[in-house]
């Protein structure tokens, strides 16, 4: 949602804020701002994007070896300057950035204002700065104190760090629902809303955790405490992260990048857990639950968004190979839907951030059931990984397009593993049968590479149609939550219009909608309902609408009907999404990049989504 990064040593602070905020920027783009502490705090902020700090600071005073600094997705008040953060107390004596909701702002502001509290903006931040400082003041306590005591009294989500105009030497970090990781130098500090901004100055951190609040001190070692007065002991891990991966290594945009990087991030998230050879699959993280997942007496998967769609083809896989009841549920829906939950229930929750709140919510709630919960997270030591009672992490590496890529096939790919060992336990395949899709999936690293090179077709399509409104996308089996991902994504860069449907469902209604402008890309590769789908072309064309069409190498029946063809590799139909997801991708990159859309920051989004 929003970007949080503070800095506290011996260096100069801006340069490694001003940094680390650009790192941040895919969490929000709507406003961005610093507080440094010299001689006095200074709090610098603006509407955009970080280059309009950059460029908003050039003629003022910058130094200051202590700093905070935050880029916004707006929820209280519209994106302009006074609600940018950092936020002055009325005294002006604190700042406080804030990535999070606070629920009951309305209250605390209105008690606020009867004891003559004035705010400057609409923000629930705004009215937390000066309950710290309202409390320091009457209760006469320590900034630390008044800190945790005003977390107490909020209801919401928060990570915050709070800088005071009178101790140069110190910060305050605390965090609930929303991330927050201290970074841990030879002589200083850094907090951060992720490990992105803190990887090239030290590989040591501490993830804080619920509830959790943290005083860093210069020449200090790190304290930390809950929120209830409970002295924790900071546990300090190593980042695994390389800073190669947070660069666009040559590429005009990160996803682009990021969906050339398919072939090695799939065959990562594979790494040491599929075995041909052997004819076994090997998931650590779920090991002890592995029987939990045999007696299950379903499988409930939550995610949003494209870890969904990721969700769906799951659904197929462990329906069709592992003959598991599954259900696949959007996290916002299902924790407000006094769904059914067993104890026998599986939940499993996907997410490439980790940080998703629906999806958090989700959790908690299924967990507060009874029933086991399984993770697929992108992000080591996230919410959603720590929250779950194990999980399997993708291992996709950092992705920074707000648009998911990398992060889907890593799910897919995943799935597809944990699909494959139920499989191998309930004995639902013969070992024939499982040893040749081991033998499969270990080639589709380099079918997906072969899928890349598909560009100029591409290119040629996406000419074609950049200036159509609406477009639609249809599949079946498998390829139905291909059809939806295909749509998601171009509807989220290139802001046309696409919906995604199940290609039988189109005579039910949205076949109102085809006419000669219409284009339909047909997900239509030759297994399964291949017939079916081909008769579901034939009654697009019928209509003069324009088939775009994703088929297997060599296929003649589709090429005869449809007005484009992109080929993938052939494979089993289990594994078509991992290849037939990547045109897909492709085509919205380059209708956005037509358009002149920022495909890294599409308007209006943010990479995770922390509220609800
Ligand atoms: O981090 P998560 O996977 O939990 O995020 C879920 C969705 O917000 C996310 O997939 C979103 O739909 C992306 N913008 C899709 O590209």
């Amino acid at each position: 949602m929003c970007g949080i990064v503070a800095y506290l040593g011996p260096k100069q602070a801006y340069p490694i804020l001003i940094n680390g905020l650009r790192r941040l920027e895919y969490r929000g783009y709507d406003s961005a701002g610093v507080a440094l502490l010299n001689s006095k705090l200074n709090v610098y902020k603006t509407k955009g994007k970080v280059a309009d700090l950059e460029e908003f600071v050039r003629d003022v005073d910058i130094s200051g070896t202590i700093g905070i600094a935050h880029t916004r997705w707006a929820t209280h008040g519209e994106p302009n300057y006074a609600n940018a953060h950092p936020h002055f107390s009325q005294s002006k004596n604190i700042a406080l950035i804030h990535n999070g909701i606070i629920e009951n702002y309305a209250p605390l502001r209105k008690e606020l204002e009867t004891r003559g509290y004035k705010f400057e903006s609409n923000t629930d931040t705004e009215v937390l700065t000066n309950l710290i400082e309202d409390i320091k003041i009457n209760e006469n306590v320590s900034l630390f104190e008044a800190v945790r005591i005003a977390l107490n009294q909020v209801i919401g989500a928060y990570a915050i760090v709070v800088i005071d105009a009178n101790d140069p030497n110190s910060l305050i970090a605390a965090r609930k629902g929303s991330p927050l990781v201290i970074g841990i130098g030879k002589d200083d500090y850094f907090v951060a809303s992720d490990a992105t901004p803190i990887i090239e100055h030290t590989k040591n951190v501490v993830y804080l955790d619920e509830e959790e609040i943290a005083l860093i001190k210069r020449d200090s070692d790190l304290k930390i405490k809950t929120i209830r007065n409970k002295e924790k002991t900071p546990y300090i891990q190593a980042l695994e992260m390389n800073l190669s991966a947070l660069e666009k290594g040559g590429f005009e945009h990160f996803m682009l990048k990021e969906i050339y990087e398919q072939p090695s991030s799939i065959r990562d998230s594979m790494r040491g857990r599929l075995h041909a050879e052997a004819g076994s699959v090997s998931l650590g993280g779920i090991i002890d639950y592995e029987q939990k997942m045999v007696n299950a007496s379903r499988i409930i998967i939550v995610a949003c968004g494209t870890s969904w769609h990721a969700g769906l083809v799951g659904e197929y896989l462990f329906e069709d190979i592992a003959r598991i009841p599954v259900e696949v549920e959007y996290a916002s829906e299902f924790r407000y839907r006094n769904p059914v939950i067993y104890e026998s229930d599986v939940v499993i929750a996907i997410s490439q951030s980790g940080e998703t709140a629906d999806t958090l919510a989700a959790i908690e709630l299924a967990k507060s059931k009874g029933a086991t919960i399984l993770g697929i997270c992108n992000v080591v030591g996230s919410s959603i990984a720590r929250a779950t009672h194990a999980g399997s992490y993708t291992h996709a590496g950092p992705e920074i397009g707000v648009a998911s890529t990398k992060a889907f096939t890593a799910q897919v790919t995943l799935l597809t593993l944990m699909a494959l060992r139920m499989a191998q336990l309930k004995g639902t395949l013969t070992k024939s049968r499982f040893i040749q899709l081991l033998h499969e999936m270990e080639r589709i690293p380099e079918k997906v590479q072969k899928t890349l090179e598909v560009s100029k077709k591409v290119i040629e399509i996406a000419e074609q149609f950049k200036d159509v409104r609406n477009f639609l996308y249809l599949g079946r089996g498998y390829n139905f939550p291909v059809a939806l991902e295909g749509a998601l994504k171009l509807k989220e860069i290139s802001y046309i219009h696409a919906e995604g449907y199940p290609a039988a469902e189109m005579k039910h209604g949205p076949i109102a909608l085809i006419d000669e402008e219409m284009p339909v890309v047909f997900i239509a590769t030759n297994k399964g309902t291949y017939d079916k789908v081909v008769s579901n072309i034939q009654e697009v064309k019928a209509r003069k609408g324009k088939v775009i069409a994703i088929v297997t190498e060599g296929d003649v029946t589709v090429r005869g009907m449809a007005d484009y063809v992109i080929e993938i590799p052939e494979t089993e139909e289990m594994f078509v999404p991992l290849l037939a997801t990547i045109p897909l991708q492709k085509l919205s990159y380059h209708i956005a990049v037509m358009r002149g859309c920022n495909v890294d920051q599409p308007r209006n989004l943010a990479k995770s989504v922390t509220v609800e």
